[in-house]
């Protein structure tokens, strides 16, 4: 895939493979901006009189909401759709939403289904800018760009880290996107934990390794290595299971084996690191480890979300001179 190279300007964000370190910096850069600015409460102008567009066509909740947060903060305007059922639209019904999007809008943010979905929508939308919220078992960008600048303010850094992924890797999009994030530094090593039915496919192992990411499959806590940097647990996807009651097996199996307790934060982490998760959580992180001071997924996370996508739209849309 084509890489952004420093130049967003009318580019679709669709996944990681487009980013490389200068374009990940940049949009740290412009972050860290937004950060002072919504602190201060600063008002902005950056996006008045540009409307973006959210096809929202899977549930979202934080990651809809941080959008809806990152236009207005900029003052642009927003326009929602949220109940249509992807599978339900034919492809000729789908590509007319997206020519109205296109018509009405300036940059397009979609979630959907399917896997390739984003791609897709960019190939029709008439050179409108498209940015992935989610395709399908796919990848999540915005996710990742947020998980990295999570990382990175913490340890100043995204080469030579230790971090352990756990839960869905077959079906986590999220998890897609930050090994590939990851892959685009030096001498990462991360530690996967799964359900043996949701591994992390084979091809993309050997893929990610070409990259030179050193990835280790583990098959219980007790292989934890005591000085990663991050744990990032990802719940099971139900969605993507034809078989939920196949789900609710695998699942169970899952709560009772990996999920962070307070324990399994004491028996196996480290002081200086911290605990992540894309949200919801349900089931994979217990309650009683949200008010651990290492716990980032509630506060960090999601403020860095709202300032990477302010970063990521200015930047899409070429008005970022004067900002840095
Ligand atoms: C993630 C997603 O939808 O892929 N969540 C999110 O965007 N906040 C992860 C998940 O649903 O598990």
């Amino acid at each position: 895939m084509e890489k952004i190279g420093g130049n967003f300007e009318g580019k679709s964000i669709l996944s990681l493979d487009q980013f490389d370190r200068e374009s990940i910096d940049l949009v740290f850069q412009h972050a860290g901006c937004m950060g002072e600015m919504v602190q201060k409460c600063m008002p902005s102008e950056i996006l008045t009189g540009n409307i973006v567009s959210c096809l929202i066509l899977e549930p979202s909740t934080r990651t809809h909401f941080s959008f809806l947060s990152a236009v207005k903060r900029l003052g642009g305007g927003t326009i929602s759709v949220t109940d249509i059922d992807p599978p339900k639209v034919s492809s000729c019904d789908f590509e007319k939403m997206v020519l109205d999007a296109a018509a009405c809008s300036d940059i397009i943010v979609i979630r959907h289904s399917e896997i390739g979905s984003a791609a897709r929508t960019a190939e029709i939308s008439q050179g409108i800018p498209v940015i992935n919220a989610g395709d399908g078992a796919g990848e999540h960008p915005t996710q990742t760009l947020l998980d990295l600048s999570t990382i990175h303010n913490r340890f100043k850094r995204l080469d030579e880290l230790t971090g352990v992924i756990c839960g869905d890797l077959t079906y986590g999009r999220t998890v897609h996107s930050l090994i590939s994030g990851l892959s685009v530094y030096k001498r990462n090593k991360l530690y996967l934990l799964s359900p043996d039915k949701l591994k992390l496919a084979r091809e993309d192992i050997l893929s990610y390794k070409d990259r030179g990411i050193d990835l280790i499959e583990i098959k219980g806590e007790d292989q934890i290595p005591k000085d990663a940097h991050f744990w990032y647990w990802v719940r099971l996807q139900k969605e993507r299971f034809s078989d939920k009651s196949e789900y609710a097996e695998v699942n169970r199996d899952f709560v009772s084996r990996f999920a962070v307790t307070r324990n399994m934060l004491k028996r196996h982490g480290n002081k200086d690191m911290i605990l992540m998760c894309p949200l919801p959580r349900v089931g994979v992180i217990l309650p009683e480890v949200d008010d651990d001071p290492r716990s980032v997924y509630f506060g960090q996370q999601i403020q860095n979300g709202v300032y990477v996508r302010m970063a990521l739209m200015t930047l899409v849309l070429g008005k970022e001179r004067g900002l840095v």
